[in-house]
């Protein structure tokens, strides 16, 4: 049978400020989408980490089906009205437009889908970040899927020794490549080491072509023209029998490392792997959060989700994250901490320096006039 598995996210509003979601914003959401099982989906779960809601569905309309995605722009839409209602943080926050037209992609929420035969065991995982972007899974999928020191079915598996190719997304062109392990990996490197540029989009098997992950890569701030909260993205990835297996595709969040996002999506920060329960990044609105939900899919069931961090072996991840997030903090409003200008170009740091703008001078050309004093009126 032949399945689509779909992941649709928005934050459409903070309790308390920017650190979690409201029970009852998320119950409406699960209400709408609900409805819908066994008619235009077979099964569905909602997922939550920090600020944002993933829907989960299964169905058989492929990916880009407008049915699929009207109906989580309807349940965002919905749980937006009990958002605005309490008058949650940021109601509404990632939906950039009033009204829907055929499918979410370039209206704010991320998404991430994938259609595939579902084999006669099928393992996936959903991971979902909040206070980061979709740059984020560079690093891991790269592990995961181009790296045997950390996957050894790469060398052992034969289904998985012919490595994998990579679709990797221009964030700011549109453009994509793809770029093909283990031939290719110094150049797939070249390419994703840019986290602000690059963002990888799928992953197939070069085997047969399978799809084995894909992940959202919407960038809100390109698409509003503004600051308006982080993507905190999703992904989907394949497990067992020809992918990695579960274990391999969690190792790479035993070792934190650092991300775009954090407070007003501004710094770089360790991104912590935690349960369910833990994503509700609190300290400097973070540190950035990730969850992994493990499902079985059986005939398009979900058959979970399995809390996949909630894992004692995590821990030390959870403390090296808590000890980078002090050094980094050490360093406050400062690069590297904060993020270099071309990336502030988007928050409100702009604003802020146009004051400025009209007060520069040459120093050259000035010598020997300026003592120190600063023109009336530039001091507004
Ligand atoms: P089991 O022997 O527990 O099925 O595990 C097999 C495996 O490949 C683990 O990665
Ligand atoms: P979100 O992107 O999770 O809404 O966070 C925005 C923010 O400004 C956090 O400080
Ligand atoms: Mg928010
Ligand atoms: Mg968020």
């Amino acid at each position: 049978m032949r399945i689509t598995l779909s992941v649709i996210k928005a934050d459409i509003g903070g309790y308390v400020g920017h650190s979690s979601t409201h029970p009852k914003v998320v119950e409406r959401v699960r209400e709408v989408v609900e409805e819908a099982k066994g008619k235009t989906i077979i099964d569905c779960d909602i997922l939550t980490c920090g600020d944002d809601i993933a829907i989960v569905m299964t169905h058989t309309k492929g990916v880009d089906s407008e049915e699929i995605h009207g109906l989580a722009w309807k349940a965002f839409e919905e749980g937006t009205k009990v958002a605005k209602e309490l008058k949650l943080y940021g109601a509404g926050q990632d939906l950039l437009s009033d009204s829907f037209s055929g499918n979410v992609k370039g209206l704010g929420p991320g998404v991430a889908e994938m259609e595939f035969e579902e084999r006669p065991s099928e393992p996936v995982v959903v991971f979902f970040a909040d206070k980061t972007s979709p740059s984020a899974w560079n690093l891991p999928l790269y592990e995961m899927f181009a790296d045997p020191m950390n996957t050894a079915g790469l060398v052992i598996d034969p289904k998985m020794h012919e490595g994998f190719s990579f679709e990797v997304l221009d964030v700011y062109s549109g453009k994509a490549v793809k770029v093909r392990t283990p031939e290719e990996l110094y150049d797939l490197l070249a390419l994703i080491g840019s986290v602000s540029k690059y963002v990888i989009k799928n992953v197939y098997r070069n085997y047969d072509g399978e799809i084995a992950a894909t992940a959202s890569t919407q960038r809100l701030s390109l698409i509003a023209g503004k600051y308006v909260g982080k993507d905190d993205p999703v992904m989907i990835v394949r497990a067992q029998s020809g992918f990695p297996a579960v274990g391999e595709i969690l190792e790479p969040f035993a070792r934190p490392w650092i991300v775009e996002g954090w407070m007003r999506g501004s710094h770089n920060g360790p991104l912590m792997p935690t349960s369910f329960k833990d994503a509700r990044p609190s300290r400097f609105d973070g540190p950035p959060r990730v969850i992994a939900a493990g499902y079985q899919v059986c005939q398009g069931k979900l058959i979970g989700p399995n809390d996949l961090f909630d894992d004692p072996a995590f821990d030390y991840a959870r403390e090296e994250a808590n000890k980078v997030a002090n050094i980094l903090r050490r360093q406050g409003i400062f690069e590297p901490h904060r993020l270099p200008s071309e990336e502030m170009e988007y928050t409100s740091l702009p604003k802020v320096l146009k004051k400025l703008e009209n007060r520069f001078y040459d120093p050259e050309e000035v010598k020997g006039q300026i003592k120190g004093e600063v023109e009336k009126g530039d001091m507004d």
